[in-house]
């Protein structure tokens, strides 16, 4: 995986959930480093970890804006969440049971399971939450 570059092709003209979905970004590059780099069990667990508290923070955040503004799709896109922590969860408890590891086609899973939700759930929402004020 090349390094996962942000682009304004994926705005979804939400300045808080923009740079929210950089920190994502940055997590997956980080882990992407650290697998590169060699980095034994313990340091990829961790930046996994870390990627996957902060994928729980970031989805909490876009599903509470949902629910108080009354977003009608809220929960379609909340069960599309589900469907992506389970799926991250799953290579989690492999990873742990030494099952699997992290390895290019993992960093490319994770690029994908990132940037097809951004491009096509999140940036649904855009239209309704500008219109609400939100930008
Ligand atoms: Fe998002
Ligand atoms: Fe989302």
């Amino acid at each position: 995986m090349a390094l996962f570059v942000w682009s304004d092709g994926y705005s979804v003209n939400i300045m808080e959930i923009d740079n929210q979905h950089k920190r994502l970004i940055e997590l997956i590059n980080e882990l992407h480093s650290a697998m590169a780099a060699g980095k034994g069990k313990e340091v990829l667990g961790k930046t996994l970890q870390g990627l996957i508290d902060y994928t729980k923070t970031h989805f909490a955040y876009e599903e509470n804006l949902m629910k108080t503004h009354g977003y009608s799709e809220c929960s379609q896109h909340k069960t599309a969440h589900e469907k992506l922590v389970s799926q991250v969860l799953d290579f989690q408890k492999k990873f742990q049971a030494g099952e699997m590891w992290v390895t290019i086609d993992i960093m490319n899973f994770l690029k994908d399971w990132l940037s097809k939700h951004i491009m096509g759930t999140d940036k649904k929402y855009s239209p309704f939450f500008n219109s609400k004020g939100i930008a």
